[in-house]
């Protein structure tokens, strides 16, 4: 999988790129990072990439030319997701990053300011895609979010594929929330682990998983359960 940022900020992506699990998959050769800025399209000595709005009113918007020429630059796949990062997009949830995971080429545009200039979203945007009801100052930390969404489903990028399979809202955990985990010691002030977890009995470790599985989904988020039965 390709994934390309266009960001007035490359270096904060190129950062987190460099760590963890993403650059786990990069070293794998699962996945490539491209970041590009849309001030490498500009052509006045500031390097303007926005500019007040027509109309009037508070802030700035990013112009087109600069953020359209960068993706074009990148030659995304045709057909490829071309995603902008903004409040007024789709919600993101795990169906979609199970989805985008299956594409072999992802572009992000991350906006700033009041945010873009509408013909960006005509001329080059596929979809736009938000991190939930709230405004960010930029596209960027949403993006990174997705991204790492993303590429932990990308086959051969985790160690041990069993652990995004049933981690919560995956098809393996019906799409509830993830069990409850326990590690060693196996009493901590007080709190032991439960037995069974110890007992070394599969089937009924799994029977205990599932039913933590569902009281958590009841305790924490009893929409997944109304959303569940409803379909
Ligand atoms: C200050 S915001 C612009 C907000 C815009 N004026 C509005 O009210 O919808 C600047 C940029 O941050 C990013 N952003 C802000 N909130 C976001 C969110 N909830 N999800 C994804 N991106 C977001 C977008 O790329 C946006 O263009």
């Amino acid at each position: 999988m390709r994934i390309n940022v266009v960001t007035i900020f490359p270096e904060t992506m190129d950062a987190f790129f460099a760590a963890g699990m993403l650059s786990v998959a990069k070293k794998k050769g699962r996945v490539e990072f491209r970041s590009v800025s849309p001030r490498e399209f500009t052509s006045d000595a500031h390097r303007t990439v926005d500019d007040a709005p027509f109309g009037g009113g508070p802030g700035m918007v990013m112009m087109a030319p600069p953020i359209v020429e960068a993706v074009e630059s990148l030659q995304p796949a045709p057909g490829s997701p071309v995603i902008l990062m903004g409040p007024a997009g789709k919600r993101f949830e795990q169906a979609d990053a199970e989805r985008l995971a299956r594409e072999p080429e992802l572009t992000f545009v991350c906006g700033r300011y009041k945010g873009v200039d509408e013909r960006i979203r005509d001329l080059v945007v596929t979809e736009e895609i938000s991190l939930g009801d709230f405004v960010l100052s930029g596209g960027e930390v949403a993006a990174a979010a997705v991204i790492e969404a993303i590429v932990r489903l990308v086959d051969g990028v985790l160690g041990d594929d069993e652990s995004a399979a049933t981690d919560s809202f995956a098809a393996g955990r019906d799409g509830l929330l993830d069990c409850a985990w326990y590690t060693r010691p196996a009493e901590y002030r007080g709190r032991k682990v439960p037995d069974v977890l110890m007992s070394g009995h599969h089937a009924e470790i799994e029977k205990w998983r599932r039913q933590s599985s569902l009281e958590r989904t009841r305790r924490y988020r009893p929409d997944l359960i109304d959303k569940k039965s409803s379909t």
